[in-house]
Formats: structure tokens, sequence, C-alpha cells
């Protein structure tokens, strides 16, 4: 039997695959036949991970974007890359994520990370938005569970929801300000922010075949960790690392969503692993959602009447 050439390969575009789950998500995709396509910042991360694909699945199986998912030109032109080489997406995995220990903007003046765990996820499922439709895709954004309980260390009292005011969502620059910044919950809130706009963008791609959803992999072993870990803890940051997931038992929920037959057409969902959870309420409230669409919209698309 002879391989199915490139053009006919179904795609997958996986982002923050040099490293930790991504990389595994990546790999497996490719495993199951997918043509992966990544957006990478670092070369050398880049190369590490051709070369994994190259010799354990095939050559050929990877496309690299360069680029950098913090900023906005970063995104929009991530997305024209992978529009100029495929018409039909049929995976997106929204997977790169960052936590920050001190309150920083992005090149486009936006928090850090409102712009790499929020704003990268919504700019590639809308500028991909048609070639997703085409795909009749399955688009998985890998969050936090940070985002139902900001608390770090969970010894006692009960579980403090990620907040996001509604006031505030008609002005990205009033997101995770510097006055009272808190860096993991700053981090929740991004990832409250993507699940709320997941509800919407499901909503909207619902009737052209498109499913989002969304998914907290687990606590992994993974180089994110070792910001998350409170500073008190670090010392033990290697004793920690045992008990915590593998990044391959982590990447395994996202790969789930992305490729679980029994998934087929389930979307706006949060998983929890594998477990379909509620989120803070502040998540379902649809004009709350609508004000987010439009913020995000414009800091995208500037100029575009709506
Ligand atoms: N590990 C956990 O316990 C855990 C728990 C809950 C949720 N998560 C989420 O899981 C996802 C994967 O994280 P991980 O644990 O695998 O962490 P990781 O090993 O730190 O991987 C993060 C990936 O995101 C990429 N990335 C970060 N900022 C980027 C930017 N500005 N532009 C392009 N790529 C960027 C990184 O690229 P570089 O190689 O260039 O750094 C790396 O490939 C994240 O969304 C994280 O928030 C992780």
């Amino acid at each position: 039997m002879t391989a199915r050439s490139a053009p006919e390969r179904r795609v997958a575009v996986v982002t923050g695959a040099t490293g930790g789950m991504g990389r595994v998500i990546a790999l497996e995709l490719a495993r199951s036949g997918m043509h992966v396509i990544t957006v990478a910042r670092d070369p050398r991360r880049a190369a590490s991970l051709r070369d994994q694909i190259d010799r354990e699945v095939g050559t050929g199986r990877l496309d690299v974007v360069p680029g950098d998912l913090s900023r906005r030109d970063g995104v929009i032109d991530a997305a024209a890359a992978v529009l100029a080489r495929h018409s039909a997406v049929h995976v997106l995995v929204n997977n790169a994520g960052a936590h920050f220990s001190e309150h920083q903007l992005s090149p486009d003046g936006v928090e850090r990370h409102i712009a790499v765990d929020y704003l990268a996820a919504y700019g590639l499922t809308l500028h991909l938005r048609e070639a997703l439709e085409r795909g009749r895709a399955r688009v998985v954004n890998v969050v936090s569970d940070a985002l139902r309980d900001t608390r770090q260390v969970k010894l006692l009292g009960r579980p403090r929801p990620a907040t996001v005011s509604t006031d505030g969502l008609d002005d990205l620059g009033q997101l995770n300000p510097a006055d009272g910044f808190v860096p993991f919950q700053a981090y929740a809130r991004a990832k409250l922010l993507t699940v709320m706009a997941g509800y919407d963008l499901a909503r909207t791609l619902q009737d052209h075949g498109v499913t989002v959803n969304a998914v907290h992999p687990g606590i992994a072993a993974t180089n994110i960790i070792d910001d998350l870990v409170p500073p008190a803890l670090r010392p033990f940051r290697g004793l920690i690392r045992r008990y915590m997931l593998t990044p391959e038992e982590g990447a395994s929920a996202a790969l789930r969503l992305a490729t679980d037959p029994a998934l087929a057409g389930v979307t706006s969902r949060y998983f929890l692993r594998d477990v379909d959870t509620r989120t803070p309420p502040v998540s379902y409230d649809a004009i709350a959602q609508r004000q987010l669409r439009a913020t995000s919209d414009r800091y995208f698309l500037p100029g575009r009447p709506r």
C-alpha cells in the first residue's frame, strides 16, 4: 500500500508543540496519519521536534511556522502561513500557554497572560475560521482548572474560582492590570476567557460542523510547572514532579478530544481530563460572551465594521 501524499492528509495545527504536552500531541497526531503544523518562536526547539517526528513517524510530516503567539501580528501571520499551504484544517489544538510571575505587557500593550493564554487561541480560531469550516474541524483549547479554583495550595477552605468583571470586557487593557496583580489569578483569568469565548465560538461554528471544547490536562511535569510551583515548595520541585502526570499522560486528554470518534459532534464543553465539568457562572453569560467577542474581534480585525 502506498502512503497518502501530503495534500490528501488531514491537517492538524498544534500550538506549543516545542515542549511538554504539545510535543506529545503533535507527535501522536502525526503518528495517526495527520499532517501537523506548529507555530514556534524558538528555531532550535522546533528543529528538535522535527527531528523526532522525522525519526519516529516519517519525513515531511511537520510544517513549522516561525512566530511568537504573544504578538497580534504573530497570530495573524501564523494563520496566514497555514492558509497559504492548506485550504482545510481538521484539528486545531490551542495548547501554547505560559505563566508569568510578574506583570508584563505584550508588544501590543496587553498583559501577557491575556495575550498568550487567551488571545492566541481566540485569534488563531478566528483567522483560520474558513479552513476550520472546510475541515469540519475539532478545536481543542488546552486550559487549566485554575479557572475553577485559583488557590495554588488547596489544603483548607473552599475553591476560589477565577473572576472576570463584565464591566472590563470592552477594554483588553483593563484585564489583569498591574495594580493588585496576582500571577496565578491572572493566568486563571486568561484561561477562563478562553473557555468563555470558546462557548460563544462553539455556538457560532456549530452549524458549520466545527466543534470547540476546552480541557484541563491534569497536573503534568512540564516546564510551566517550574513557574507554577509556589516559591515555598520550589526546593522540593524534583520530588513534587514525581507525583505529577507525565507529559504523555497529560496530553492524552487533549488527544481524546481531538480524535476520539465517540466525541464526534460534542461541542461547547469543558473537560477536567475526561470528565465533563461546569465552569464558573460568568463563563455562560451570553451578554458577557458577546462583549468579549466584540473586544477580541476589534483587537484582531481593527477597522472591520461590526
Ligand atoms: N503542566 C500542567 O500541569 C498544566 C496544567 C494545566 C494546564 N496546562 C496547560 O497546558 C498547556 C501546555 O503546557 P505544558 O504544561 O506542556 O507547558 P510547557 O512545557 O511550558 O509548554 C508550553 C508551550 O507553549 C509554547 N509557548 C509559550 N509561549 C509562547 C509564545 N509566546 N509563542 C509561541 N509559543 C509559546 C512553548 O514554546 P517554547 O518551547 O518556545 O517555550 C511551549 O511549546 C498550556 O496551555 C498550559 O497552560 C498545563
